[in-house]
């Protein structure tokens, strides 16, 4: 096993499933783990059997919620206070809903578009300096081999029948291309930015509400286990072996191609976001912390 003793890792999503099994390895390598939960309680309850195991491990449980742009500025704001680099972001949190009608995020906008896509964005930009002063560090973004249906002038089914598998399908197509427009930009800086895809892990919480026997049939039929939907994140996250690795898509730590790769789209994406979360201008009003 690496060893990652004094580097800081920030893993959001790690009260359940794939994120919380990425932080429990990454605990497990003595690095210093901040875990960025929506549940605190969860949050430390995952601490504590992360410490159990390792008591060496250094964790800080913060709270951020990723459909919320506010909360994801909030969370930034009090990360910047605390600390002052940042080795390894790895985005993870993610929601796969159910149901016809439509969901929306405090700020109004489609629910899976404002969590998978904008939350990964916002986050990353936010954390961005932090990461780059460091001369060496690692994005890591979990994504999917189930992407499609992207439609870059309706994000958010306004103009489309709104269709929740879709909408994940989409924002995980957009999660990849994301990843390839930081990295252009990461270029010669030090920071790598790379996405994964875990391969389908029928365990986790992203199918809470499939029924039981239906998640039977994908765990035999080819379905992965949480230890190895995990291990590309983990391997992504730490490994010498990926050093200066960037722009590139992995599954079971090959690389895999990415039919998601069109520069004027990702860019087309990336003024989505900006505009989306009002980052731009946010960014250059000398933001200020409460
Ligand atoms: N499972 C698969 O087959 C599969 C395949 C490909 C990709 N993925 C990706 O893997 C990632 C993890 O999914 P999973 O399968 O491990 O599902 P999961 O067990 O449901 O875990 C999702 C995690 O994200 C957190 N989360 C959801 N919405 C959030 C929000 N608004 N703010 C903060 N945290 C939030 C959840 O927190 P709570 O504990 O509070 O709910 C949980 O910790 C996702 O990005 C997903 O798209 C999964």
């Amino acid at each position: 096993m690496n060893s990652m003793k004094g580097k800081l890792v920030v893993v959001t999503g790690p009260t359940s499933g794939i994120g919380k099994k990425i932080a429990s390895d990454i605990g497990n390598m003595d690095a210093n783990l901040v875990l960025a939960c929506r549940d605190i309680n969860k949050g430390r309850q995952v601490a504590e059997e992360i410490i159990q195991r390792n008591n060496t491990a250094i964790i800080d449980v913060m709270h951020i919620d990723m459909s919320d742009i506010q909360s994801i500025k909030e969370f930034a704001c009090q990360f910047r206070k605390k600390y002052s680099r940042l080795d390894v972001l790895v985005n993870n949190a993610g929601v796969n809903l159910t149901g016809k009608e439509r969901q929306n995020s405090v700020q109004g906008i489609e629910l899976t578009f404002a969590t998978n896509v904008l939350g990964y964005y916002l986050l990353t930009c936010e954390l961005l300096e932090l990461l780059k002063s460091n001369g060496s560090a690692r994005i890591v973004n979990v994504a999917s081999t189930f992407a499609n249906d992207v439609n870059l002038d309706d994000v958010q089914f306004e103009h489309r029948p709104y269709d929740a598998m879709k909408a994940y399908a989409q924002s995980k197509a957009c999660d990849r291309m994301l990843t390839w427009a930081f990295a252009r930009r990461l270029e010669n800086s030090g920071v790598t930015s790379n996405a994964m895809a875990p391969g389908l892990t029928p365990d986790t919480g992203l199918f809470r509400s499939m029924p039981v026997k239906r998640r039977l049939e994908l765990s035999k039929g080819g379905g992965r286990s949480i230890e190895d939907g995990a291990d590309t994140a983990v391997w992504l996250a730490s490994s010498s072996e990926t050093d200066g690795i960037s722009g590139k898509f992995f599954e079971k730590r090959q690389e895999i191609a990415c039919e998601f790769r069109d520069v004027e789209a990702e860019e087309k994406l990336w003024s989505i976001c900006e505009e989306l979360t009002g980052y731009k201008k946010y960014a250059a009003s000398n933001r200020k912390c409460q």
